[in-house]
C-alpha cells in the first residue's frame, strides 16, 4: 500500500510537461538570435525526450502491472495508452528541425492542450489505481528508471521540475532527497538553472520556499 506523497516524483513530472510546452509555444514565437533558437531546440529536445520516456515507462510497465492487479481497469488503460498514440504526430512536428520555431507555435500550443488534458484524464483514471495497487518496491524502481532517463541531465531536469510544481507537491518530492543532493541543488544547479531560464524565456523565477533549507 502507498500513500500519495508516494507519487509525488510521478506527478512532479506532470507538472513539468504541463507548465513547458506553453513556455516554449510562447518564446519560440520569436527567438532573440541564434544562439537563443538552439537553447530553445535543446531545451524542447529535452522536453519532448522525457515525455517520451514517460509514455514508455507508462505503456511498457506501469499499466500491466496495474491490469495484472485490476483486468477490469484495462479498457481505460488503453484508453490512455491511445492518447499517446493522439500525441506522437504532433511531437513529430515540434522535433522537426527542419522547419524554424515559429512554424512550430501551433504545435506547440496543440501539445500544452493535449498534453494537459491527457495528465487531467491520467490523474483521474490511473493515479487512483496506481495508490490502490502499487507497492514501495515498485515505486523505487520507477524512481531509478526516471534517473537512469536522467542521466548526466539531472542538474537542468530538476532544475526544470522545480520551476513548474506548486510548493506542496516539491514538499513531497523533494522529502527524502539527501541532504548531499538538496545541498548541490541549492548551491549549483538552481543557480545555474535561473540563468538558463532568464535566457530561455527572458524572465526571472526565484527557489521555491519549501527549497529553501
Ligand atoms: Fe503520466
Ligand atoms: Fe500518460
Amino acid at each position: 500500500m502507498i500513500t500519495q506523497e508516494h507519487l509525488a516524483g510521478f506527478l512532479l513530472m506532470h507538472a513539468g510537461f504541463r507548465a513547458e510546452f506553453g513556455r516554449l509555444a510562447e518564446a519560440c514565437r520569436a527567438p532573440r538570435d541564434r544562439e537563443h533558437e538552439e537553447l530553445l531546440e535543446e531545451q524542447l529536445a529535452l522536453l519532448l525526450e522525457m515525455l517520451h520516456a514517460h509514455h514508455t515507462h507508462e505503456d511498457t510497465t506501469l499499466w500491466p502491472t496495474l491490469v495484472a492487479h485490476a483486468p477490469e481497469a484495462g479498457d481505460a488503460l488503453a484508453e490512455l495508452e491511445s492518447e499517446h498514440a493522439v500525441l506522437d504526430p504532433l511531437v513529430a512536428v515540434a522535433a522537426d528541425r527542419a522547419a524554424p520555431l515559429p512554424e512550430r507555435v501551433p504545435a506547440l500550443r496543440r501539445l500544452h492542450e493535449l498534453v494537459n488534458e491527457h495528465l487531467d484524464h491520467e490523474e483521474r483514471t490511473a493515479v487512483p489505481l496506481m495508490l490502490r495497487h502499487l507497492t514501495p518496491d515498485d515505486i523505487e524502481a520507477d524512481r531509478r528508471k526516471a534517473m537512469a532517463d536522467f542521466g548526466r541531465r539531472v542538474p537542468i531536469v530538476f532544475g526544470w521540475l522545480v520551476s513548474s510544481a506548486d510548493p506542496a507537491l516539491l514538499t513531497a518530492a523533494f522529502a527524502d532527497l539527501p541532504v548531499v543532493a538538496r545541498l548541490m541543488f541549492r548551491l549549483f544547479w538552481w543557480p545555474a538553472y535561473q540563468r538558463r531560464f532568464a535566457r530561455l524565456y527572458g524572465a526571472s523565477i526565484s527557489l521555491p520556499a519549501p527549497l529553501e533549507s
